[in-house]
């Protein structure tokens, strides 16, 4: 469903995408963890076509983003660490809008606020004004929004930080009865232990290399700690420690 073929992106002599090849089918999460500065953004925001590959190619159901970008955002739904939603609307209303601008026109108000219930928002807080809402019950309601616009794969970007344990496992379950119906999921965090509870596989990325891709049934919470360190602690060049 998301897949990334030998892409290689540069910021001037900054190489932040070096031949990095990923995919996530249809009813995966995969996980993508690094350190700052690895490249997990960039890979985000070149599925999204807010950049340009330098070299290779970003397919979105078999369609490359580059030529085809309206179609490859049809598909897709992205939530970002701060889901921006207009404070003075309600939850419903902030769908509604969201949702329009999606072009998808469900206006009747009772389908979109089943939306709300699964996602685990009540009623009360569809009527509600966002400026109100806690950072979990915004993020979800983000999820709400990538629901109803009924996206095949979903991208997050560290959505997770700031939340409180039982809203980031509240949105994990969330994110895995998503894939369970059917979506692609690639998720960047930093949080070692949901991406194991959540991830069907994980990508451990640094200087814009994919340097593992694990799978999370294979490993516990401490092997996948260590293996992660073992990559970030490798000596070497930033650029070059797998040669
Ligand atoms: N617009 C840009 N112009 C120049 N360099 C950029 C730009 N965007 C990203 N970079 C560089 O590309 C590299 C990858 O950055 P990216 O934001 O993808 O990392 P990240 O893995 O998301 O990090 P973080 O964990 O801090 O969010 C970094 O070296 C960053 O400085
Ligand atoms: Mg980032």
């Amino acid at each position: 469903m998301l897949g990334t073929e030998n892409l290689t992106k540069k910021f001037g002599d900054k190489l932040a995408l070096d031949n990095l090849n990923l995919v996530v089918n249809a009813k995966e999460v995969v996980c993508l963890l690094g350190a700052n500065g690895a490249g997990k953004t960039t890979t985000i925001n070149l599925f999204l076509g807010f950049l340009e590959p330098t070299s290779g190619a970003v397919l979105v159901d078999g369609k490359d983003v580059a030529q085809n970008v309206e179609a490859a955002r049809a598909d897709l739904a992205y939530v970002p660490e701060q889901v921006s939603l207009y404070p003075v609307l309600t939850g419903l209303e902030n769908l509604v809008y969201f949702n329009r601008l999606a072009g998808k026109d469900v206006s009747d108000p009772k389908v979109l606020r089943t939306y709300f219930d699964r996602v685990g928002l009540d009623q009360g807080a569809a009527d509600t004004r966002v400026e109100s809402y806690s950072k979990g019950m915004r993020q979800k309601v983000g999820l709400a929004i990538a629901l109803a616009k009924g996206a095949k794969a979903l991208l997050l970007d560290e959505p997770l930080s700031g939340l409180d344990p039982k809203a980031a496992n509240e949105f994990c379950a969330l994110l895995r009865a998503l894939s369970d119906d059917g979506t692609a999921i690639l998720m960047a965090t930093h949080d070692l232990f949901r991406a194991k509870e959540v991830g069907d596989r994980i990508g451990i990325m640094k200087a814009g290399r994919l340097l593992d891709d694990l799978q999370t049934s294979e490993i516990n919470h401490n092997q996948l700690e260590k293996i992660y360190l073992d990559h970030m602690h490798d000596g070497g060049p930033a650029t070059g420690e797998a040669a």
